[in-house]
């Protein structure tokens, strides 16, 4: 018997963040693996730019311009998966950001939290809410929540991004249980420090702060925390077929 390991063809696979980081990294690696991929994505710019970079490749991929806090624009992302697709198999709900990092309480902004709050948590809620008609209809139908160790195991450098990760944590955790009796497997991935244009910005305030050089800093970080393309093999497995036994959480470094 031949089986192809961790493959992905023909499956429909939305990823949410997918412009940058941990997003595009497992875009580029799902459409080798032969998945059709959509991309979703605030950044056009950066969305398009992915896209059109991996479409030349060879790959099947669309990027939709999509803000995770609206449900209008989450609803009109599904309706057109459903239009061009007729369906959904995998969602990757990696849009995230992290803002005030190190702020008291005190010095930390509503808009900021609420901001964070509402992409980090209330994102998450509304692609499931929007997906969950199309994934029930797949005979493999996956949800990747991404949290962080980050308010799940430990603290964060942010009160909002600590608190928002500990939700999404929850929030995957309690969906998982809601929709196992609808063939839908949902797990949560917490990436450990990955080289991303969000933790290098944390690293750039720290270096700031402390009237430390920012250059050296940024070369820190790119020594020592692990790179997207790690995360996103992790994420492609998780998705895949031969992960369907797998429940909860996984960490990565
Ligand atoms: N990098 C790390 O060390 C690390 C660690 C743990 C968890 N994470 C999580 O991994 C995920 C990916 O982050 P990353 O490190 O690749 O960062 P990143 O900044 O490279 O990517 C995040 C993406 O989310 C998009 N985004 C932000 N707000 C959005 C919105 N309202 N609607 C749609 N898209 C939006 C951004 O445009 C960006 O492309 C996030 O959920 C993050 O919290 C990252």
């Amino acid at each position: 018997m031949t089986s192809v390991p961790l493959d992905l063809t023909g499956k429909v696979v939305l990823i949410t963040g997918g412009a940058n980081g941990i997003g595009e990294a497992t875009a580029k690696l799902c459409v080798e693996r032969g998945a059709v991929v959509v991309t979703a994505d605030m950044n056009a710019e950066a969305g398009e730019r992915s896209a059109a970079a991996i479409r030349a490749q060879g790959g099947q991929i669309d990027f939709i311009q999509t803000d995770v806090r609206s449900a209008e624009s989450v609803s009109a992302l599904m309706d057109s998966i459903k239009q061009k697709h007729g369906r959904l198999d995998k969602m990757v709900c990696a849009a995230g950001v992290l803002r005030g990092p190190w702020l008291q309480p005190e010095e930390l902004p509503l808009e900021e939290f609420e901001l964070t709050m509402d992409v980090n948590v209330k994102g998450s809620f509304l692609c499931a809410k929007y997906a969950t008609p199309l994934l029930v209809e797949s005979d493999s139908a996956v949800i990747i929540n991404v949290a962080s160790g980050a308010g799940v195991i430990g603290p964060s450098s942010s009160l909002a991004y600590g608190a928002s990760k500990g939700g999404a944590n929850g929030f995957s955790m309690t969906l998982a249980n809601h929709l196992k009796d609808r063939n839908v497997r949902v797990n949560t991935l917490c990436p450990g420090n990955i080289v991303t244009q969000m933790k290098l910005s944390v690293d750039v305030a720290a270096a700031q702060r402390d009237g430390r050089s920012v250059e050296d800093a940024m070369e820190k970080a790119r020594q020592n925390y692990g790179v997207p393309e790690g995360v996103a093999k992790i994420i492609a497995f998780m998705i895949s077929d031969e992960a369907d036994y797998l429940r909860g959480a996984l960490f990565t470094r």
